[in-house]
């Protein structure tokens, strides 16, 4: 897919939990199409001791509003920065859509399972929004250590049914997303997942068990996210692959992770 770096323009922030911003960015032309878990490297322009672009999952495309929504966690200058620094109006500048998304579904009747954990849960809102558009009914199941840590439930709500984790039971059921009833009583074609890296290889021990095609989205650190720095590689059974050019999705099978 061509690569562009665009000046997107600030359109709203909107705070969604102590440590999370959502960023609705748009552009004055029509944005390029972008896939369910591609990502976009963003440019740090308030901070003196970031020089690197941010990797930032592409959390929704609203093609009708022309908006961008980028699921922002507040873990560093830059991250701080993007939570904390920048207002509507503001331009942000954008290298995309990077990477490969996720397998999406061939039929609407193919039963998907998307496993979310933390600010993971970020690409699985738009993956949704494309599965319902072509007829389908995704089923989320996400997770988090309390009921104030869970993002964006009203909005994974709009597109499938969501059922829910968390570690200290304040929603949902309690204990992790492996633990959830709903793995006992249903079945799915494939399951796609994004979290952090412990949740996802649970999640790999399972669809390994159930006998369920199953991709993982990768957070390895990045710098270009061009495949041109090899900070990001991954080895897998077919030799080392950069996370950010050959991923961040890749199917289990590929992956040397010990299940
Ligand atoms: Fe540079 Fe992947 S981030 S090669």
């Amino acid at each position: 897919m061509k690569k562009y770096i665009l000046d997107l323009r600030v359109r709203e922030t909107v705070k969604v939990s102590g440590k999370h911003v959502l960023l609705k960015l748009t552009y004055d032309s029509k944005l390029p199409e972008m896939v369910p878990g591609q990502f976009v490297e963003v440019r740090i322009d308030g901070s003196a001791t970031t020089m690197l672009r941010r990797p930032i999952s592409i959390n929704f495309v609203d093609y009708a509003a022309n908006e961008l929504w980028l699921l922002v966690a507040a873990v560093g200058d830059g991250t701080r920065w993007l939570t904390g620094g920048v207002k509507p109006g503001d331009v942000v500048n954008c290298v995309l859509p990077l990477g490969n998304g996720f397998t999406m579904p061939e039929s609407a009747d193919e039963k998907f399972l998307l496993v979310g954990g933390g600010v993971g849960v970020a690409p699985l809102l738009y993956m949704g929004e494309r599965i319902k558009a072509m007829g389908g009914e995704p089923t989320f199941l996400l997770g988090a250590r309390t009921k104030n840590d869970l993002l964006m439930l009203e909005e994974f709500e709009k597109y499938g049914r969501v059922f829910v984790t968390t570690e200290d039971g304040s929603m949902g059921e309690q204990g992790f997303v492996t633990n959830h009833s709903l793995l006992q009583k249903e079945t799915f074609s494939m399951i796609s997942t994004c979290g952090p890296k412990p949740m996802m290889m649970a999640v790999a021990r399972y669809a390994v068990k159930a006998d369920v095609e199953c991709e993982v989205s990768l957070e390895n650190m990045m710098a270009c996210g061009l495949g041109a720095c090899l900070c990001c590689v991954e080895k897998t059974v077919s030799g080392n692959l950069c996370v950010c050019k050959d991923g961040p999705v890749l199917n289990i099978k590929k992956l040397l992770w010990q299940l």
